[in-house]
């Protein structure tokens, strides 16, 4: 019975092995071999090396029957494919601008350009899967990780690792790739107190053991129904795998530090194939660099416990401070750079929050029929009240008001919410996903955003250029006094001075390669003035442009040193790969494979 199975399945994978052998389209440069003879790119369909069909067969049933071969997705759209299913094909494209689902599928992802626009969800668009993975091992368990590392390094071929797909900098697809999708490693396990293994100490206060597909949607449910919460981020889907690993900036975080701050321990599968536990006591350099230092680079995290704190009621308040008066943009940008100035001081009294400046838009109470300029801002105390909130605002209103009088419309709308949950659910990120999309941005500290309002003024056009962009107040005190357990974290330290992680995005139409370049010119030439004015700060990285230049000193600051030769230890084959990640540096694409230099 099995081996009938298997000579069936070593059959129909056949075809597919013989055709993806033609897929390197471009003539691939020769790469002189190395002295030590190591294969100077990783192997793909029809390059010696590549495993058997019937070598994926037995891999597939050591992890029973947990090999997938998904279909691009959009596939369904596009006569001529396999999946072409013109009944299926309008719910994927209304789907497609959801994150739940790309992150429920084994290979889709929310940025087009990731795979190349290779198979959109629109007749008349190319479908190949050329910008996909081969081949995706649905991880539900650690073991199924450890399986896949295993055979992708024994058998020199690309991994990488996906959990909801929503990375902005494409480190979570690749084309000619084994995926590991960590959506289904799943579970969570509260702690009234926590003793990290092998340690012999009790960290006091609430945690939860979490598995790494977990989303944040999932871990705030969850633990509302304890009258608890976690450090996490504003989008339902988020999760975990690329949030905490990257560092994880959240509403809460001014108050408790950061996700990556909150860690105690973590399950890891190094790149070496073992499971490991990394905490304060053992495997303290992965411990360190797993925190802060990037996803898919030092393994693949299967679980992790966070610390969890009682949940906070939060007053909330829906601020817009806008005019009709847009014929110059430079009262509007100076009106928001004074706002933005008094962000220092407003987080120091525990305000937190993300803010928006937006140049000339049409009026969204209006239907568009006037066009507005200004600031929206939702705002959060924890644990304080209305009066606080409104004593906080009222000099900076008036100090608008009376700078430029009758300029300004202020709309303030309070709201209190008995929990962070309550708050969550009418404020989590709507924004939508499967776009084209090119972000830059720039952390902030006191100074930058204090010191010369008319240069703040000056880099704050600049960095918008005529778009709506963000200042996130989620830096403060709690990310600056965070005591990471295990002295310290990988985290970049500039964000121990921020309080803003300023960011804007570019979306351009897909199959565009002109608009796209054009985008991709423009994000440097904005998050430039922005470094202008922060020179000595950074960038976070799971939100900033894919091609920072200086990425390893804009990510990591001083930390790089440490983390690169953590990465070389942990990793000295480079089984795990991507850019822009730390320890990247040996390795290059060459059209649509990965190559030494
Ligand atoms: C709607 C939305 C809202 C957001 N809000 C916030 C926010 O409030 N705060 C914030 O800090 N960020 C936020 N982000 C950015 C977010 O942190 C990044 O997109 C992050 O990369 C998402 O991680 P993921 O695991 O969900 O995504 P994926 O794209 O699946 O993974 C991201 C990266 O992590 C790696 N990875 C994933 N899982 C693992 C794992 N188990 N082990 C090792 N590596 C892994 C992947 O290979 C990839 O490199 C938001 C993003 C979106 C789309
Ligand atoms: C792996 O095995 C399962 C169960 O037998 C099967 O459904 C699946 O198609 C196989 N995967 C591949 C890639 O052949
Ligand atoms: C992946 O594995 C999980 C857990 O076993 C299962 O529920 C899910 O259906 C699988 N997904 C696919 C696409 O096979
Ligand atoms: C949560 O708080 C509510 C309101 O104070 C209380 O009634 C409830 O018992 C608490 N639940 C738990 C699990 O502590
Ligand atoms: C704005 O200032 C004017 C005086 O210049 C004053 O009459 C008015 O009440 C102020 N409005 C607010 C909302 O403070
Ligand atoms: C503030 O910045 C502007 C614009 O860059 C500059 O012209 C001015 O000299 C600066 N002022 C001070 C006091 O440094
Ligand atoms: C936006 O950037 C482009 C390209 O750098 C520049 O030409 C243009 O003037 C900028 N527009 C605004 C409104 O700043
Ligand atoms: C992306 O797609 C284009 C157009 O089909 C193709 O020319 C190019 O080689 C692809 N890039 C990669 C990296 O595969």
């Amino acid at each position: 019975m099995s081996s009938l199975r298997t000579r069936l399945l070593a059959v129909a994978l056949l075809p597919l092995a013989s055709a993806a052998g033609l897929t390197p389209s471009l003539p691939l440069p020769l790469h002189p071999r190395d002295q030590d003879s190591r294969p100077s790119c990783k192997a793909v369909p029809g390059t010696p090396g590549w495993p058997s069909p019937a070598a994926w067969v037995s891999f597939n049933e050591s992890l029973a029957g947990g090999l997938l071969q998904p279909p691009p997705p959009g596939a369904v759209c596009h006569p001529g494919q396999a999946t072409y299913d013109p009944t299926a094909c309008p719910a994927v494209q209304a789907a497609w601008s959801t994150y739940e689902f790309h992150s429920a599928s084994p290979v889709s992802i929310d940025w087009n350009q990731w795979a190349n626009d290779s198979c959109l969800p629109q007749q008349g668009a190319p479908c190949s899967r050329q910008g996909y993975p081969l081949f995706v091992v649905n991880a539900s368990e650690p073991r199924h990780a450890q399986l896949a590392v295993q055979f992708a390094k024994k058998n020199n071929i690309r991994l990488v690792i996906k959990s909801s797909g929503h990375d902005y900098i494409g480190r979570s697809n690749a084309p000619n790739s084994l995926s590991i999708w960590t959506h289904h490693l799943r579970g969570i396990t509260t702690h009234a107190s926590f003793r990290p293994r092998r340690c012999g100490v009790t960290v006091e206060g609430t945690a939860a053991t979490v598995g790494a597909g977990m989303q944040m949607w999932d871990l705030y449910n969850a633990l509302d129904a304890l009258n608890q919460t976690v450090v996490g981020g504003g989008g339902k889907t988020v999760s975990v795998g690329g949030y905490v690993t990257g560092a994880g900036h959240s509403l809460l975080s001014a108050r408790f530090g950061l996700a990556a701050d909150q860690v105690l321990e973590m399950e890891v599968v190094t790149p070496k194939g073992e499971l490991v536990v990394a905490n304060e006591c053992q495997n303290t350099d992965l411990f360190w660099a797993m925190r802060g230092g990037g996803g898919s680079t030092f393994g693949i995290l299967t679980s992790l416990t966070l610390k969890t704190h009682p949940t906070p009621r939060i007053d909330s308040l829906l601020l817009t401070i806008a005019t009709t008066d847009v014929a110059s943009p430079r009262p509007i940008l100076d009106m928001v750079a004074y706002v933005l100035s008094q962000f220092p001081d407003l987080g120091d009294a525990g305000l937190s929050g993300y803010a928006y400046y937006f140049p000339a838009i049409a009026n969204p109470l209006d239907g568009g029929a006037t066009t507005v300029g200004g600031m929206f801002m939702s705002a959060a105390l924890q644990d304080q009240s209305p009066e606080v909130m409104r004593r906080l605002w009222e000099p900076v209103l008036a100090y608008v008001n009376q700078t430029w009088p009758g300029r300004f419309v202020v709309g303030y709308q309070p709201k209190s919410f008995p929990s962070f949950l309550g708050w969550y659910k009418e404020n989590y990120d709507t924004s939508q996903a499967g776009l084209n999309s090119y972000l830059g941005s720039r952390l902030l500290d006191r100074a930058a955003l204090t010191a010369n309002l008319t240069r703040s003024s000056e880099a704050l056009e600049r960095f918008a250029n005529g778009t709506i962009a963000t200042a996130y107040l989620v830096s403060g005190k709690g990310v600056w006094n965070a005591k990471p357990r295990g002295c310290g974290n990988a985290v970049l330290p500039a964000w121990r001075r921020a309080y803003v992680h300023a960011t804007f995005g570019i979306d351009v139409p897909p199959l565009d390669p002109a608009a796209a370049a054009t985008a991709k010119r423009q994000a440097k030439g904005r998050v430039a003035a922005l470094r202008e004015l922060a020179p000595d700060m950074g960038a976070y990285m799971n939100e900033a442009d894919a091609e920072e230049p200086n990425f390893q000193t804009e990510f990591w600051g001083s930390h790089y040193k440490r983390l690169l030769k953590i990465k070389r230890a942990t990793d000295p084959d480079d089984v795990l790969w991507c850019t822009p990640c730390v320890g990247n540096e040996r390795w290059e694409q060459v059209g649509d494979r990965l190559c030494r230099k």
